[in-house]
């Protein structure tokens, strides 16, 4: 199957809000409102359109999702920009084709060309570090919530990013209405 990853454009956001919907239907970490955190992203600060990127199949179907959103880590008056990838969303009957590699890797790359230094991700640990992710707390990088340290995780887009970098993630509001524990 040929698959087109490219930036979503406003006609793709009704697929989109199904494709997330259904990539969390049965996921049980999560409270199924991540379409929601993506439309609210949407109209926030913190969206930065180029990364909302979309994998298309032959026939026009948008398939996949990936979000990438302005956020902060701040360090008591120090606040360093960074971005939150998430959520990264494919239809359940196209999963295990590695159309979410695809999709994670145009993401940092494209966010690299923007001049963004680091990316931020709450998620499995099994499936983020193979593109370069660490522990966030390597670098004293800290969630502003409980979740395991090895889902909490890290990528310099440019060497030396997290130099100066220690401190707590700020998301933007709509993070705060949503169910972030299941980023
Ligand atoms: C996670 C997700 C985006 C991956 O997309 P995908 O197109 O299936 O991924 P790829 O085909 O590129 O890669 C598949 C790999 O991801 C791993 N993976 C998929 N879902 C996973 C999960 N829930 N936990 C850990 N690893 C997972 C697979 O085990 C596989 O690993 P392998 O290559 O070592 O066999 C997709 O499965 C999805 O939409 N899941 C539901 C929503 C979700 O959980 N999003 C991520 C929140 S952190």
């Amino acid at each position: 199957m040929e698959i087109t990853i490219r930036q979503s454009l406003p006609s793709d956001f009704e697929s989109i809000r199904h494709v997330v919907a259904q990539a969390f239907r049965d996921v049980e970490m999560s409270n199924q409102d991540e379409y929601v955190l993506v439309g609210r992203l949407r109209t926030s600060d913190a969206y930065v359109p180029e990364l909302s990127i979309v994998a298309e199949n032959e026939t026009g179907q948008i398939v996949g999702h990936i979000l990438l959103s302005r956020i902060s880590i701040v360090d008591g008056a120090k606040a360093e920009e960074s971005l939150a990838m998430a959520p990264v969303s494919v239809l359940p009957n196209h999963q295990n084709q590695g159309i979410g590699s695809r999709l994670v890797r145009a993401a940092l790359d494209r966010a690299k060309e923007l001049g963004y230094g680091s990316v931020i991700v709450l998620g499995h640990p099994g499936f983020y570090p193979r593109f370069g992710f660490r522990k966030a707390s390597e670098w004293g990088i800290r969630p502003p919530f409980d979740v395991p340290d090895n889902a909490f995780m890290a990528l310099e887009l440019q060497e030396g990013a997290f130099k100066q970098a220690g401190g707590v993630v700020r998301y933007p509001e709509p993070f705060n209405e949503s169910a972030i524990e299941s980023m």
